[in-house]
């Protein structure tokens, strides 16, 4: 009774479920292996908390904040929960050292580091300041340079995911590190998973837990703006493209989002610069920063001020799974019963053999 009361309400797994994901429920010290995948502006304080008290794991999207603007987020969603929750931090953030300070000096459990390797000393000073620290792997070989280089756990993720991917789907990932790596460290895989019969495959093919974001996109705690969860709802998985480039000498890093006229309108930009390179108007350089700049504030105007139009719409294949707006923990629930109902049906089959 006084162990129920210490528990997080919520979906809870069976038996043979809760096995399968026990070690990466107590890496994330959550009950169920489910991460709340970081998306910037959409996962903040009310989703982050929803997914954490639902029993999974939420992780905060730091994206462009500086640390004060972290310190307070992640003061909002302490206010909100008392589960443990990452803090996903950028990379190539200019300021990433004191943004790691500024999830240790909050005492976050799990810091993420995602868009690229991160630097040996932002994991040691994580690590050093008592967090368990995540890397996105994009591929077996980075896999194994992390882990030498002290991740605790990693991610790999597919480019079925919505927003910045990588060339390979978590098919393939999937099959090339779990084998290699899962004895190693727990790896969460994600991109594409949008309903429990997959979760379920993942972790037994020795997956320790899954990532989702598109998901949780049309939660009821989420604060994306209306418009952005109406895209989502009308969505099917054949919309949600990664971004194209023209030329490439002008490279585009691809991100996946559901088309729209912004999307149209990047070819038309990128066409339009590559004619002022090529006639002499402006140097390579200029050229590709003017490309580049084209989505820069993008998706905050999508997800916070609904220009489904002009703004960007990430969002990943499963994105035709996405049917209703429900509370997160409705969620949670849902994919559960699905990987239970899964379940049973292999082990009616087996009794029938
Ligand atoms: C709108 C949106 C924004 C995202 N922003 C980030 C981000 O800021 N940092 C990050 O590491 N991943 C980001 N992602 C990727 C998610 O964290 C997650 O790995 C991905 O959504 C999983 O694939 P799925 O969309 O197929 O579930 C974003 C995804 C979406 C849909």
């Amino acid at each position: 009774m006084a162990m129920d009361s210490l528990a997080p309400a919520g979906p809870r797994p069976g038996p043979v479920l809760q096995r399968l994901m026990a070690r990466g429920a107590a890496f994330l010290g959550s009950r169920v292996a489910l991460m709340g995948g970081a998306m910037s502006w959409v996962s903040e304080r009310h989703l982050v908390a929803a997914l954490s008290n639902a029993g999974a794991f939420g992780t905060i999207a730091c994206g462009a904040m500086e640390p004060d603007r972290l310190a307070e987020e992640i003061a909002g969603t302490q206010a909100l929960t008392d589960r443990p929750f990452g803090v996903n931090l950028i990379t190539m953030h200019p300021r990433l050292q004191p943004l790691v300070e500024t999830c240790l000096a909050a005492k976050v459990s799990h810091i993420v580091f995602a868009g690229g390797i991160p630097p040996g000393a932002a994991i040691r000073a994580a690590k050093e300041g008592g967090a368990k620290v995540v890397c996105f792997a994009p591929a077996l070989a980075l896999a194994k340079k992390l882990v030498r280089s002290g991740a605790d756990a990693l991610v790999i993720e597919g480019s079925e995911a919505g927003g910045h991917i990588g060339p390979v789907s978590l098919n393939v990932l999937a099959q090339e590190i779990l084998p290699v790596l899962a004895a190693e460290v727990p790896i969460f895989v994600a991109g594409g998973i949008g309903r429990g019969e997959a979760i379920l495959s993942y972790l037994e093919m020795g997956a320790a837990g899954v990532q989702l974001g598109t998901r949780f996109v049309c939660a009821a705690e989420s604060i994306a703006h209306p418009r952005f969860k109406q895209a989502f709802l009308r969505g099917a998985a054949r919309d949600a493209v990664p971004t194209v480039q023209l030329d490439e000498r002008f490279p585009v890093i691809p991100v996946r989002a559901l088309q729209n006229e912004g999307t149209k309108r990047f070819m038309e930009h990128q066409a339009a610069v590559l004619e002022r390179f090529q006639s002499g108007v402006v140097t390579k350089e200029a050229a590709q920063l003017e490309i580049e700049h084209f989505w820069a504030g993008a998706l905050r105007r999508a997800v916070i001020e609904g220009d489904v139009e002009q703004g960007s719409l990430m969002a990943g294949q499963s994105v035709g799974m996405v049917t209703a707006i429900q509370p997160a923990a409705e969620i949670i629930a849902e994919l559960l019963a699905q990987a239970e109902a899964a379940l049973a049906r292999r082990q009616g089959a087996g009794a029938a053999g």
